[in-house]
């Protein structure tokens, strides 16, 4: 996740830019850059590498300025070097940004054909030379800016310079989080709370599609459509502990809101957004003859979900088992099988425990850990990391989707090396994972209608999720996260196993949520819900608008965005994991550390 930090003040802004990217180190980086304005120009000073690199520079050719933005970054679109590293530059305009311009290589085809030339492969340069025509059209920064974003299609936050306009930082958020800091005589833009923590507490969170001017004296915000927006100031704790709840009441809240973040970083590490390639990586998936995933809890159902990509996508057979089975029943296992361990924590005992034995048995391994210094990752073959960042909430959600995330985005690599995959097919499969950031941020926008369904659920004793495909691992997640936090009884079915038993629990008091895509198997999900409609049972289906309306009175619908079906288990992941948070929210129960519960379960 980049990190992004913006100053514009009396005092010397370099060394605050510097001291706070150090800050968020956390976020991991592989470039790091500054701009400032000095005397009327904005200059910038870059570098590969860590921070002490960039220090080095600015040691060389020091930036005295009192405004200025500055970046760390994770590299999607570009290999990391000084050249794509952020500040990016164009006319009178330098910026930062963290996210994907889903839509960079068709507006970088329309500027090059206006005459821009273009010196970085990342997307984010296109958002600094679209920025400056605009400026050469109108005066206001800020219509020019607005112009700018309605143009935009994808996850970005943004900290934008612009020569002769002294004192002034523009910013943006979607999908990606942007706050701004109120100082005395200074004002500040951050990725987060942290990010601005050694200057001041005083932070106002910009809500989705906003936009912001700050300047010496104050800040200037407005929502999407351009209306004046009021964006309260919070006092945030004085402490910069690396993890804080922010503007959220809980971790869980909080972490749910990150995964445009945590997917996107996650799958830079597996796909090459530029060339709209899968990278190969240690493995070679032509060798293999099978694919044994264990895993425990929530890691379990991500597994379960890769099985259907890795399957459907690459023709490779894959076994997924819970690792405390898995361990103790002797498995018959083909040396040609890899076996892969999933895991938030990499440190559960039975999945080590599997993965220890499968090594023992002379197979390949991997690991696919959010710890990447866990014990599972010291012991296996190959490292496969998520790059979730600290999970804290006890219920699992950023971990899970950049389990998925990864795993699907290895299924597509698989399919290619093993010539199921041909490069158009790849090109649409990476650019559908590609979209799955942005959506997972338009898919918060079901909160309201899932607080009112979870108001009704919170009353309830049982609850049946249904999906089909990769949604059934996904309603066996839903009813795992109900129960978890909620202490409400849930069970997860596929909707095709109904009729051979879960149908005979339907009543007026059971609701049943349905996970409806509108995938190849739509229609037979349809048909299952009228049959519990039928029975008196109320059914919530949450599908996109466009889907048809199964016939029969009495199901509530609420509509999830539209999307590939490849990345289904990512969007409808957010419905579900909303619905378990409010239900909990509802019943008053301890949210982030559910009673009988452990994060990470290390003795059997
Ligand atoms: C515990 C946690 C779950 C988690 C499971 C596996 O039960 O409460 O949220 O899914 O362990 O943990 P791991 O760290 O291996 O993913």
């Amino acid at each position: 996740m980049c990190g992004i930090i913006g100053v514009t003040g009396t005092g010397p802004a370099v060394p605050r830019l510097i001291d706070s990217l150090k800050r968020l180190e956390y976020r991991g980086y592989d470039s790091a850059g500054v701009a400032a304005l000095v005397d009327g120009k904005i200059e910038r000073r870059r570098a590969k590498g860590k921070i002490r690199e960039l220090e080095a520079v600015l040691a060389a050719e020091p930036l005295n300025a009192t405004i200025g933005i500055g970046h760390t970054r994770w590299a999607t679109h570009g290999a990391p070097t000084t050249a794509n590293a952020h500040p990016h530059k164009a006319g009178r305009v330098t910026l930062v940004h963290n996210g994907i311009i889903e839509n960079f290589a068709e507006l970088k085809a329309e500027l090059v054909a206006e005459g821009h030339a273009f010196e970085s492969q990342t997307d984010t340069e296109v958002v600094a030379h679209l920025l400056d025509s605009e400026l050469g059209k109108a005066n206001d920064p800020l219509v020019a800016f607005k112009t700018v974003l309605d143009r935009l299609t994808g996850a970005y936050a943004l900290a934008v310079l612009i020569e002769g306009e002294d004192g002034l930082i523009l910013g943006a958020r979607r999908g990606s989080p942007l706050v701004v800091g109120w100082g005395e005589g200074e004002m500040y833009l951050g990725s987060d709370a942290l990010a601005v923590g050694p200057f001041t507490q005083k932070i106002s969170y910009l809500e989705e599609g906003d936009f912001v001017a700050i300047d010496r004296s104050g800040a200037r915000m407005f929502d999407a459509s351009g209306a004046p927006a009021d964006r309260p100031i919070v006092q945030v704790s004085a402490s910069s502990a690396l993890v804080e709840k922010g503007e959220y009441r809980h971790f869980m809240e909080k972490e749910i809101h990150e995964q445009p973040d945590s997917v996107q970083h996650t799958l830079s590490e597996y796909l090459d957004f530029v060339n709209g390639k899968a990278k190969s990586g240690e493995i070679d998936f032509a060798t293999i003859e099978r694919i044994q995933i264990v895993a425990c809890g929530t890691a379990f159902y991500a597994g379960q979900i890769g099985r259907y990509a890795f399957e459907r996508l690459a023709g490779l057979p894959c076994d997924v088992e819970i690792a405390s089975e898995f361990r103790y029943r002797h498995p018959a296992l083909t040396k040609g099988t890899l076996a892969v361990a999933v895991s938030q924590s990499g440190e559960t005992a039975d999945t080590l425990a599997s993965l220890t034995w499968c090594k023992a048995q002379g197979l390949k391994t991997a690991a696919l850990v959010n710890v990447h210094s866990s014990s599972m990752a010291r012991e296996a073959g190959t490292l496969w990391p998520t790059h979730a960042g600290p999970e804290i909430g006890v219920a699992s959600t950023k971990a899970f989707t950049a389990q998925v995330a990864a795993l699907l985005a290895l299924a597509v690599t698989a399919g290619v090396q093993r010539g199921r995959i041909d490069p158009a097919t790849e090109g649409e499969l990476v650019r559908a994972l590609f979209e799955a950031p942005r959506l997972i941020a338009e898919s918060m926008a079901m909160e309201g209608s899932l607080k009112d369904v979870a108001h009704d659920l919170s009353k309830a004793t049982d609850v049946l999720f249904l999906g089909r495909g990769a949604m059934f691992p996904l309603a066996m997640e839903g009813a795992l996260k109900l129960k978890e936090i909620s202490y409400i009884h849930a069970e997860g079915y596929a909707a095709g196993e109904l009729k051979h038993g879960p149908i005979a629990l339907i009543d007026e008091e059971t609701p049943t949520i349905a996970l409806a895509p509108l995938d190849d198997v739509f229609e037979k999900t349809a048909s299952n819900l009228q049959e519990i409609a039928a029975r008196g049972g109320p059914v919530i289906m949450i599908a996109p608008k466009g889907a048809p309306d199964p016939h029969g009175a009495g199901i509530r619908r609420v509509d999830a965005p539209d999307c590939h079906s490849l990345i289904a288990p990512l969007i409808y992941a957010i419905p579900v994991q909303l619905l378990a948070y409010y239900t909990a929210v509802q019943k008053g129960t301890d949210v982030d550390q559910p009673r009988n519960l452990a994060k990470s379960v290390t003795v059997e």
